[in-house]
């Protein structure tokens, strides 16, 4: 018999899988071409130039030993190069002990908490945030503590400080930010530093930062690693690199961590512990090799322009995202946002309710899907205002 804590995970379901199959129903209805699914955040841009070649090398040349077991945080010379570059990005000595190589955000994330929590432990998180943190987290039999953000979707420090209690082991931070989009500038970082080291124990914060590359308007990210001091990223190759089938990122703990010693192990043992053992080893020789590639992020920054203009135009609202692959447009006054999607999936419109961030009042809507999708979904976009009464602002 199945444990009774995931017969009741079974139950629950995934809102954002529902909406796939919904859209997969709605594609064999009425063709491909007229359902708008922008439910699934499935990046969709090929890798640059650098992986196949990559690849291609290392299939060419192969070195004895190349797909053997290795250290469970990975291949040093990997390691050596991730550091070095977040050593130039921080202004920080990094050496190559800081980094463990793992199977995506995910397991990274796992690893980092397994590294940090007794049972009952709390992680705050901010809302609206990735729905996976509150299963990892219990994962590790800890207890999610969700602290909205503001209007603008930035931390809000004194509500954050007013959630911390004995048992407060770390906060998730995500910048750019599934699913707002928005980027934490240098002050919020360096307010939060401040007001968690003030407290009277040790409080880490994980930066989760799998979209620090898909950003827009030429904006730049700040480094966590300048503004806070107990600090364990996790990095993925998931949408930088359009690599999410092949599960690769990395976690870093800073070397300001006061735990950094102790961490830097507890990691490496979790990542063995939990299952992965370590990561594709391929796979780090890839990304070694394409440490300061991307993919054509003018695409996606095309894409968001398209979609937002529609949202707006259509007489709807929602703050432009600066980063990551998604609007989380605002769901219009008085309507649920369970609502608001049935009346939009009347039109084949398919987006996420907020419920499933934790931040009701909003919809999600990924603009990793193709021109084509885009340009059409404005039609459904003028319909589903029409059918609310809303004012256009421009022409369809
Ligand atoms: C905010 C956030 N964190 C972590 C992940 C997991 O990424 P990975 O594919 O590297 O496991 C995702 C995936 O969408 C995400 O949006």
């Amino acid at each position: 018999m199945i444990s009774q804590n995931i017969k009741s995970k079974l139950a629950g379901g995934s809102a954002i899988r529902k909406m796939f199959e919904e859209g997969n129903r709605l594609k064999a209805l009425y063709g491909a071409e007229n359902v708008f699914d922008f439910s699934i955040g499935n990046p969709d841009l090929e890798p640059p130039r650098e992986v196949s070649e990559a690849l291609r090398e290392l299939a060419d040349n192969p070195t004895p030993g190349m797909h053997g077991y290795m250290s469970n945080s990975g291949y040093e010379s990997t390691r050596a190069a991730i550091a070095a570059k977040r050593s130039a990005e921080s202004g920080l000595e990094i050496n190559a002990g800081a980094v463990c190589m793992t199977v995506g955000a995910a397991s990274g994330l796992n690893d980092i908490l397994h590294s940090l929590l007794d049972t009952d432990d709390e992680v705050i998180v901010l809302a609206p945030f990735f729905m996976e943190y509150s299963n990892y987290i219990a994962n590790h039999n800890g207890k999610t503590i969700i602290v909205d953000t503001g209007d603008d979707f930035m931390p809000d420090i004194d509500a954050i400080s007013k959630a911390i209690t004995p048992k407060t082991k770390a906060i998730i931070i995500n910048s750019p930010n599934n699913p707002s989009g928005v980027i934490y500038g240098e002050e919020v970082l360096s307010s939060l530093n401040t007001m968690l080291k003030n407290q009277d124990h040790v409080i880490h914060v994980i930066s989760d930062e799998p979209y620090i590359d898909l950003v827009y308007d030429g904006l730049t990210v700040p480094a966590a690693l300048k503004y806070i001091d107990n600090l364990i990223i996790c990095f993925s190759w998931s949408k930088s690199l359009s690599l999410p089938g092949e599960r690769i990122g990395y976690t870093l703990v800073s070397p300001k961590n006061e735990d950094y010693e102790d961490l830097t192990a507890a990691i490496v043992l979790s990542n063995r512990i939990l299952g992965s053992v370590n990561a594709p080893a391929i796979w780090q020789k890839v990304v070694e090799r394409s440490l300061n590639a991307k993919v054509d992020v003018a695409n996606y920054e095309y894409r968001r322009n398209l979609l937002y203009d529609n949202i707006i135009d259509a007489g709807f609202d929602a703050i432009k995202p600066s980063g990551a692959l998604y609007i989380f447009m605002k769901t219009p006054e008085g309507l649920t946002d369970a609502e608001f999607s049935a009346i939009c999936a009347k039109q084949n419109l398919l987006l996420v309710p907020g419920a499933s961030f934790s931040r009701p009042g909003f919809c999600r809507l990924a603009f990793c899907v193709s021109e084509q999708t885009i340009r059409g979904s404005r039609r459904a976009f003028y319909a589903v205002a029409e059918e609310l009464g809303l004012t256009a602002r421009k022409e369809q």
